[in-house]
C-alpha cells in the first residue's frame, strides 16, 4: 500500500527519537513491499522560533492531508515562561484538538525481559498487560480558564464534559475490552466531581450494549494505588484526559521506563497521531542516549490502526521484543550485564532484527 505519513519530531529529544522511529516505518516498507512517503512539520518550541505560533496553519494543513502523524515531543526549558502567551504544549494540544483525536490509547504492556528494570517487584508484574484509554480533547484541559495576573492573583481552570464527549470515548474503550480480557475500569472522582458523576451515568448506559464486557467504577486516588498493588488485575483504564495523563506517566513505571509507552490518539476516521508517552527530555537532549522504542513502538500502532497493517506492526513489536532478549538497551533500562547502546544503534538494531 501507499501511505503519507507526516513527521513532527518537535523538541529535546523529539527528533533523536522520530528518527529512529521513521528508520523502522522505511525498513517496514521494505520489507512489506509498501511505499510511505514522508513529510516533515513544525510544532512546539520549534514552530514558535520559527514562526511565532506552535501549531503553524501550514503543520495542520500538512497533518489534515496525511493519512497518519508521528510526533516526537514538545516544550523544554527555553520556553518554560508560565505566563509566555505562547507555549509549545499549544501545539499537541491544537493539534488534537483540530483533527477531533478524541481517543488516546496507551497500551502498558511490558516485555520479560525488563521485569527487573520496573522500580516494582517482579512477581507484582505476572500478567500485567493493559490499556489506558485517555480522554484527549475535552476536560479540565479545555475548559474555560483564566490566568492569573498581579492585579487580580486569582486563576481557575473547568473541567467541563457533555455527555456526547463521555458516550464516544466509552464506545472506545467497551469494543477495545471486548477484544480483550473484558474488563473496563472506570477512573474518576465522583465523590468530588460532577463530571465524575455524570462519566459514571453515561458509561453505565454505555456499558448495557457490551454485555460481555464486565466494568467497575474506581476513584483516582485508590486507582493511583492500585496500580502499584495489582497492576496485572487492570484490563482497559477508561479515563478522563488529565486523570489519563497522570496514571500514564505512574503506569509506564510497569514497563520499565517512560522511554518504553507507545500512543495512539484518534478520532472517528483512521487518522491518527502516534507518540511516545514522554516528554522532551531537555536534560539528555543532543547526547544520542535516549530510549526510541516507545516512538518505534507507536510506529507499530501507526501500522495498525491508521494503516491496517496488523502484520507489520506486530512484525515491529516482535523485533523489539527479540532486541531486549537479546540484551541491548538504552541507557535509562540497562541493567548489569546488559548491553548499552545509544538511540541509533537501538533503531539500526530493530530494523536488524525486522529483517531477520
Ligand atoms: C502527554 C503530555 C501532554 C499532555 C503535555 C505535553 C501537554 O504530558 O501527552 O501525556 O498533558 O497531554
Ligand atoms: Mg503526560
Amino acid at each position: 500500500m501507499t501511505a503519507q505519513i507526516v513527521t513532527l519530531p518537535g523538541d529535546g529529544i523529539g527528533p533523536e527519537v522520530v528518527a529512529e522511529g521513521v528508520k523502522v516505518l522505511r525498513a517496514v516498507a521494505d520489507r512489506f513491499g509498501h511505499r510511505f512517503t514522508f513529510e516533515e512539520a513544525l510544532i512546539g518550541g520549534c514552530a514558535i522560533e520559527a514562526t511565532g505560533t506552535a501549531l503553524p496553519e501550514e503543520t495542520l494543513a500538512a497533518c489534515r492531508r496525511a493519512d497518519a502523524v508521528l510526533l516526537g515531543a514538545v516544550g523544554g526549558p527555553r520556553w518554560s515562561d508560565p505566563t509566555a502567551p505562547v507555549r509549545p504544549e499549544q501545539g499537541l494540544l491544537g493539534l488534537r484538538r483540530e483533527l477531533g483525536l478524541y481517543a488516546n490509547l496507551r497500551p502498558v504492556r511490558l516485555y520479560p525481559d525488563l521485569r527487573e528494570v520496573s522500580p516494582l517487584r517482579p512477581e507484582r508484574l505476572d500478567g500485567v498487560d493493559l490499556v489506558v484509554v485517555r480522554e484527549l480533547t475535552g476536560g479540565i484541559y479545555f475548559g474555560p480558564r483564566q490566568e492569573a495576573t498581579e492585579e487580580r492573583p486569582t486563576a481557575y481552570d473547568t473541567m467541563v464534559y457533555t455527555a456526547e464527549e463521555v458516550e464516544r470515548i466509552a464506545h472506545v474503550a467497551f469494543r477495545l475490552a471486548r477484544q480483550r480480557r473484558g474488563r473496563v475500569t472506570l477512573v474518576d472522582k465522583a465523590n468530588v466531581l460532577a463530571t465524575s458523576r455524570l462519566w459514571r451515568r453515561v458509561v453505565a448506559s454505555v456499558a448495557a450494549s457490551y454485555p460481555e464486557v464486565s466494568w467497575e467504577p474506581m476513584l483516582v486516588d485508590a486507582a493511583a494505588m492500585h496500580l502499584l498493588r495489582r497492576p496485572a488485575d487492570f484490563d482497559v483504564i477508561l479515563t478522563a484526559n488529565m486523570f489519563g495523563d497522570i496514571l500514564t506517566d505512574e503506569a509506564s513505571m510497569l514497563a520499565g521506563s517512560m522511554g518504553m509507552l507507545p500512543s495512539a490518539s484518534l478520532g472517528e476516521g483512521r487518522r491518527g497521531v502516534y507518540e511516545p508517552i514522554h516528554g522532551s527530555a531537555p536534560d539528555i537532549v543532543g547526547q544520542g542516549v535516549a530510549n526510541p522504542l516507545a516512538t518505534i513502538l507507536s510506529a507499530a500502532m501507526l501500522l495498525r490502526h491508521s494503516l491496517g497493517l496488523e502484520r507489520e506492526a506486530q512484525a515491529v513489536e516482535a523485533a523489539v521484543e527479540r532486541v531486549l532478549a537479546q540484551g541491548y538497551r538504552t541507557a535509562d533500562i540497562a541493567e548489569p550485564g546488559t548491553q548499552i547502546v545509544g538511540t541509533a544503534r537501538m533503531g539500526d538494531l530493530v530494523v536488524e532484527a525486522l529483517a531477520g
